[in-house]
């Protein structure tokens, strides 16, 4: 879930405009419950990717639209459509109040026309977060989406209430530079184990984003809260003239989707949760059954690695149990002696916390990263940290950038706003968060990895509760499709299983993968699945397994080639091409950290 949250990469000046993916890819801001992101697991490969990746940054000017009640779409980013919706700023007095949000969204057209007898309407999606911009994403990725549920639909990627290009939007600092220098010195996302007082300066930098949140809100904070991101979802559905809603959401979009489903249970046209949050936990801001499988994940790239083989996994040891002790050298080794690392992007230091951060980050993206970990950690076993300190690296901050280029940018104070705002109110005091944490690291090994994504909301400020908050028991108008990984670092597959219960008819698909939310690893199956339920609305069988086509490491079985040709001769044109698609997803596959100032 929550940790870094990429926006302070973003700080990053004109070099962002070329390096969008990797400005996402801030470290600091891992996000506990997002996945559409550019993963960034080698900076250097960035840099060929760069000029393809500048056309997302806004070469089209969204200032130029106005919102409108009516749904008006405007063209923009070469072929798609881009509108901005207005709607009620206060659900609860939308009558009486003149003042409106607005949500930006783009949409990417169908292959047929809207008049055809096969247009099968709009799906709309949720990167994660929460505090990831659909828009973002959607310009993103929506390429390889659209390939996945077929040409028959309008893909809608949307940033909600709060976040990018809607208004209000959420900012809590003053200016990119205060944001920037705030994550600089306080770092976010580090190892609540990294040294003695880290849980004790977690906490106080909790307390002091909560107050800085109440002295700086100007009257619109309150409204920044899942409940009303549904109705706003519900009012796009509407302002197309349809009823209901089609929907793909990941990670915190599953928060968003399950809490849709729940409050119009008879609007579900279609809807897809994947990467499942237990929406239950996720209201009462206690954040403690994410990390149910994330030793398995982990355990997937050890045991990954000593089945590769010496050729197929630089940090090879004949057994896991050996490969454990390496990783437990390093970190000892990392605790004495921090390496200093200058390469051509920044320069810093790997340490401790660096290396953990990374390993846990990688375990959202095996198929984009574990090779790359694999690597990292074999040179650092040899005294290098260049590699480790490049996996999801940016650029250093530079202030001298035009603000203006900045002012859509999705940020990670969005992420905390909607969080703590969703969220039961929760202890500030020390000890209360110090007794959490210590059940939390008894429970899990990766609890100093997760625990800091409720610091937010220590002092966050007292709005009315009086949102949805559940319960997620309902008989909707079409079931729902719930998909889970048997091995997800943050969204175990019991949460999927326990959200399943509560909506009448859904189905729990399960990808028999590590890493989060389906496209962190390429299965046709699973996405051949997706694709029938919402075009024929056919759920999979209950119990359905998906697996994986193909492997993280290379597999020393089958690297005659003469094997791989024949594989691919075997499927179908349409299969290849889903090969294709699955496969550039999961390569490209990040989810962020929940959201975290
Ligand atoms: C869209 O339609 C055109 C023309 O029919 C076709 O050439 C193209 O391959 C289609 N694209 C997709 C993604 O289906
Ligand atoms: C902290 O890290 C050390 C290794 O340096 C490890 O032995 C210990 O179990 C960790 N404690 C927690 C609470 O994660
Ligand atoms: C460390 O590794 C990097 C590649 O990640 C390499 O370019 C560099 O030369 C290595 N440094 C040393 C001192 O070997
Ligand atoms: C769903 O439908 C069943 C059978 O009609 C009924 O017993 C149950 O109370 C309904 N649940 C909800 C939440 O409406």
């Amino acid at each position: 879930m929550p940790v870094g949250r990429l926006p302070l990469a973003l700080a990053t000046a004109a070099f962002c405009l070329s390096f969008l993916v990797l400005c996402f890819a801030n470290p600091w801001t891992y996000d506990g419950y997002n996945w559409l992101r550019d993963d960034i697991p080698d900076a250097s490969s960035l840099r060929s990717e760069a000029p393809q990746n500048a056309l997302n940054k806004d070469d089209f000017s969204w200032d130029s639209i106005s919102p409108s009640k009516d749904l008006i779409w405007h063209s923009c980013y070469l072929n798609k459509h881009c509108a901005k919706l207005k709607v009620p700023l206060d659900y609860k007095n939308s009558d009486a109040s003149l003042a409106s949000a607005s949500i930006a969204m783009v949409r990417i057209h169908s292959n047929v026309s809207h008049e055809s007898p096969s247009y099968r309407g709009p799906i709309l999606f949720n990167p994660g977060g929460p505090g990831g911009s659909g828009v973002d994403s959607m310009l993103q990725r929506g390429a390889l989406l659209s390939t996945i549920v077929g040409p028959e639909f309008d893909l809608i990627g949307f940033d909600p209430r709060g976040v990018g290009r809607s208004v209000p939007r959420v900012s809590i600092y003053k200016s990119r530079a205060e944001r920037a220098l705030r994550m600089a010195v306080d770092s976010r996302f580090i190892s609540l184990n990294h040294s003695a007082d880290s849980l004790a300066r977690g906490w106080a930098r909790g307390i002091l984003d909560g107050q800085l949140a109440g002295e700086r809100d100007d009257g619109n904070l309150r409204f920044i809260n899942t409940d009303h991101t549904a109705r706003d979802m519900l009012r796009i559905v509407e302002a197309h003239g349809l009823e209901k809603l089609q929907y793909w959401g990941f990670s915190y979009g599953t928060v968003l989707g399950a809490t849709f489903a729940a409050m119009f249970p008879d609007k579900v046209g279609r809807l897809v949760i994947d990467g499942v949050v237990d929406s239950e936990n996720y209201y009462t801001t206690d954040w403690s059954d994410g990390l149910i499988d994330t030793e398995n994940a982990w355990m997937s790239f050890v045991n990954g690695c000593v089945a590769a083989g010496r050729q197929g996994c630089p940090f090879f040891a004949p057994t896991a149990a050996e490969i454990l002790a390496k990783v437990d050298d390093l970190y000892a080794s990392l605790r004495a002696r921090p390496i200093p690392v200058n390469t051509e992007l920044s320069s810093g230091l790997v340490d401790f916390s660096t290396l953990r951060s990374k390993i846990f980050l990688a375990l959202y993206s095996p198929y984009a990263t574990f090779p790359t970990l694999a690597q990292a950690l074999a040179d650092l076993s040899n005294g290098n940290g260049t590699a480790l300190f490049t996996m999801r690296a940016e650029p250093a901050f530079e202030c001298a950038c035009d603000s203006s280029e900045y002012q859509f940018e999705e940020i990670i104070d969005a992420g905390g706003a909607i969080m703590c705002n969703d969220g039961k109110k929760i202890s500030s005091k020390y000890e209360d968060l110090l007794a959490h944490y210590e059940e939390m690291s008894g429970d899990f090994k990766w609890a100093d990895m997760w625990e800091q994504i409720r610091f937010t909301c220590l002092a966050w400020p007292d709005f009315p509760k009086d949102h949805f908050q559940g319960p997620f028991v309902a008989n909707t108008s079409f079931p729902l499709l719930m998909v889970g990984n048997t091995a997800d670092p943050v969204t175990p597959l019991w949460a999927a299983k326990k959200m399943s219960r509560g909506f009448a008819g859904s189905v729990v698909l399960t990808q028999d993968s590590p890493g989060h939310c389906s496209l962190a690893a390429p299965s046709i199956c699973t996405q051949k699945h997706i694709r029938r339920y919402f075009l024929d609305g056919i759920l999979p069988e209950p119990g359905t397994v998906c697996d994986v086509d193909g492997s993280i490491f290379p597999d020393p079985g089958t690297n005659n080639l003469e094997q791989q040709a024949q594989a691919i001769l075997s499927v179908s044109a349409e299969d290849r091409n889903l090969m294709g698609t699955v496969w550039e997803l999961a390569k490209s596959f990040d989810i962020r950290f929940p959201g975290y100032l």
